[in-house]
């Protein structure tokens, strides 16, 4: 298997159909504060994102390196899937490695604290948030239903680097 580092890499993920921003907060936070203060400190940036995108819901989704469910969180789209609606991701703090099949290349897009990623609809990945996950991420809905992983099946993910930063620590 070869792998290539592209630098330019938002030009070549756009060019793919892939979206990437970069939030600051207007006011600091932290993991552990309420969702609507989250909201409160990105407000801007999502009320824009939703006028655009016509978005009918919005979360805020936290896991932390103890969670007992952690395994069974990180396995569940540890295998290349799609979805039928685009996979909108911003994250508030941490991190996540998703990893994008796309016109037969692989790209992975390590999403860190003030990164904004759109994965859209159709387009096969899969998302690793590593062994001791630690994220809080905003997250963008279309429809109620529209977020469920379609699984193609194939073993390509098993052939790709894990994310295991957890395991530096
Ligand atoms: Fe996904």
């Amino acid at each position: 298997m070869s792998r290539l580092r592209i630098f330019d890499m938002a030009a070549e993920l756009a060019r793919i159909g892939v979206h990437l921003e970069q939030w600051r907060a207007a006011q600091p936070v932290a993991p552990g504060d309420p969702p609507e203060a989250i909201l409160a400190a990105y407000r801007a940036d999502v009320d824009r994102l939703v006028a655009e995108r016509g978005f009918r819901s919005v979360d805020v989704v936290s896991i932390a390196p103890d969670h007992p469910q952690r395994e069974a969180m990180r396995a569940k789209f540890l295998d290349e899937h799609f979805h039928k609606e685009d996979e909108v991701r911003f994250f508030v703090a941490g991190s996540g490695l998703f990893t994008l099949h796309a016109e037969g290349r692989v790209h992975e897009v390590l999403c860190e604290a003030g990164d904004l990623i759109s994965v859209p609809d159709g387009m096969t990945h899969w998302f690793d948030m590593g062994p001791e996950p630690s994220f809080v991420a905003i997250r963008f809905f279309t429809e109620p239903d529209g977020w469920v992983g379609h699984f193609t099946g194939t073993d390509i993910a098993q052939r790709f680097p894990r994310f295991e930063v957890g395991q530096a620590r």
